[in-house]
Order: structure tokens, then sequence, then C-alpha cells
């Protein structure tokens, strides 16, 4: 397993690659890997021949610096834990290599309407962080598919757009979220909880499941689900920032009751969870 840390050598090992025929999967992380990643990198190792990981902490999408700066970076770590799958290379550039002319000097990516609503309504700028970023590594990376998460289910779709939009030559896999016994969505997030809030936390999922039961069961006033939520959610400590049904294609107030996904973000302390269900 390489270290590559040069975009000029990323792009190499890619063509070589790409020369010999070989097919490259990618996965995008910001490190602090845990089995929800390496379960993308698994699919990934399913897909094709090559494997890339690559681990960069993107100053770009965080809406406070503070939290920038307190995101876990443990390269170390999650490179001995990338060691156990067939990784070719792990990509981890730094911020200068990257953004060689300053976090302000930049062409952005921007995702009109979905990049607006939901997340990028409590995060604004947050996706056109993350589409520029990953606009860059898909170009460093030139891969023929990659790897995405469901837990972040808008930002799926805004890759999804932006590939669509730019005509990436790109595959773009949703793999579904890893949860921990009692439900909570994996996230690098939660190792901030303390041990009263990781105990709470997993009512964000109780109240998507029991929202989703309800819609199955033939429910269709979805405000009135989305209040009992609220409050299901409120009565365990949290703090709870939005919780909406939508259409899975493009997360607008859904028309029919077919297709939907209910998604949800609230905070629990100082610590902001987000997760959804497919309906
Ligand atoms: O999901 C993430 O970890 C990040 O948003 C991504 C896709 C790696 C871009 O920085």
């Amino acid at each position: 397993m390489q270290l590559i840390h040069s975009i000029t050598e990323m792009q190499s090992y890619s063509s070589v690659w790409q020369q010999a025929g070989l097919k490259v999967a990618f996965v995008p992380t910001m490190g602090n890997l845990h089995a929800g990643h390496l379960d993308l990198v698994e699919r990934a190792m399913q897909l094709a021949d090559r494997v890339v990981v690559s681990i960069f902490v993107n100053p770009l999408q965080f809406n406070e610096d503070g939290d920038f700066e307190a995101y876990p970076r443990t390269l170390d770590d999650d490179m001995q834990k990338l060691g156990d799958y067939q990784v070719d290379a792990v990509f981890a550039p730094s911020e200068n290599e990257l953004y060689p002319q300053g976090r302000e000097r930049i062409t952005w990516v921007d995702i009109p309407e979905l990049s607006a609503i939901l997340e990028g309504s409590s995060r604004p700028g947050h996706f056109r962080g993350v589409a520029t970023v990953v606009a860059k590594l898909f170009n460093c990376v030139q891969p023929q598919v990659a790897i995405f998460g469901e837990k972040d289910f808008q930002q799926l779709l805004v890759i999804q757009r932006m590939v669509a939009d730019l005509n990436f030559p790109i595959e773009i896999i949703g793999m579904p979220t890893r949860r921990e016994e009692d439900g909570l969505a994996m996230s690098s997030r939660n190792s901030r909880l303390s041990v009263e809030e990781r105990k709470n936390a997993p009512v964000l999922y109780r109240a998507l499941q029991m929202m989703r039961d309800n819609i199955l069961a033939g429910e269709g006033d979805f405000a009135q689900l989305e209040s009992q939520a609220m409050e299901q959610i409120a009565a365990e400590g949290m703090t709870p920032e939005y919780i909406s049904v939508r259409s899975a294609k493009d997360l607008e107030v859904p028309q029919v009751s077919a297709d939907l996904v209910i998604v949800a973000a609230a905070r629990v302390g100082q610590t902001r969870l987000i997760d959804n269900i497919l309906v």
C-alpha cells in the first residue's frame, strides 16, 4: 500500500493503471476511519482492480474553524486499519498541495438548490466545499467508480448531481449506513459524545424508525409525524434541528408517498448528528 502525498504522483499511478486496462475504485474520506468506512473499502475491492482511499480533512466544508481544528487526525491509525484490506494507495495531500492559492482564491463547484436546503441551510457553504474538494480529488485519482456512505444522504445526491452536470465519467455508488448495536449511525463525531450523550443519541434513529413504520402502515400526515418525532428526540435531551420526509430522488417535499427518505439532524451537547432512513 503506497502512501501518496503529491497530486502528480497520484495521477501517474492512476494513468499507469488505466493504461494497463485496470479499473480504479475510489473511497474519499476525512480519515478517523471506522467500520462504516471499511465497508466502503470492501465494496471498492469487489468493484475494481485497484483501490485508492483518500484522507484529507477539507477546511472548505467546515462552518466553524474550531470544528475543523478539533476534527481528529489519525493517519497512522487509519493506515494500520487499511493494512488489513487490499488498498493499493492512500492519497493524503497536504492543504497546500490541494489548495496552493490558499482558501480564498478557489474555483468553486456549486450545485444550486440541492445544496441550499436541509443540511445546506443549517451549514451554509458546506456542500460547495464538499463538491469542490471531491471534484479535485476525482481529478487527482481519476477513478472509474467512487463509493460514498448513505449516512450523508444529501452529500451523496450532491455528488451524483455534480458528476452528471460536469460529465465526470465516474459511477457513484452509495453504501448503506453502518450502525452500532443500539442503532446509532457510525460517525467520527460519535467519539465526541459524553457517556450520557452516547446513551441518549440512538433516539434519533428510533424516531426515524417510528416515522417510517407509521408511513408504511398508511399514515399520510407527515407534518404530524415530524412533530411527534421532534418531541421524542427532545424528550431524550437532544435538540432536534430538522426531521423531514422528502423525495429520495432530489430531497424535494414529496408530491407522492413513494420513494421517500426521512432526513434528520439534532444536537446533543456540543455535537451535531445527522441520520436518515429510506421508506
Ligand atoms: O464524507 C466525507 O468524509 C467528506 O465529506 C468527503 C466526501 C471525504 C469530502 O471531504
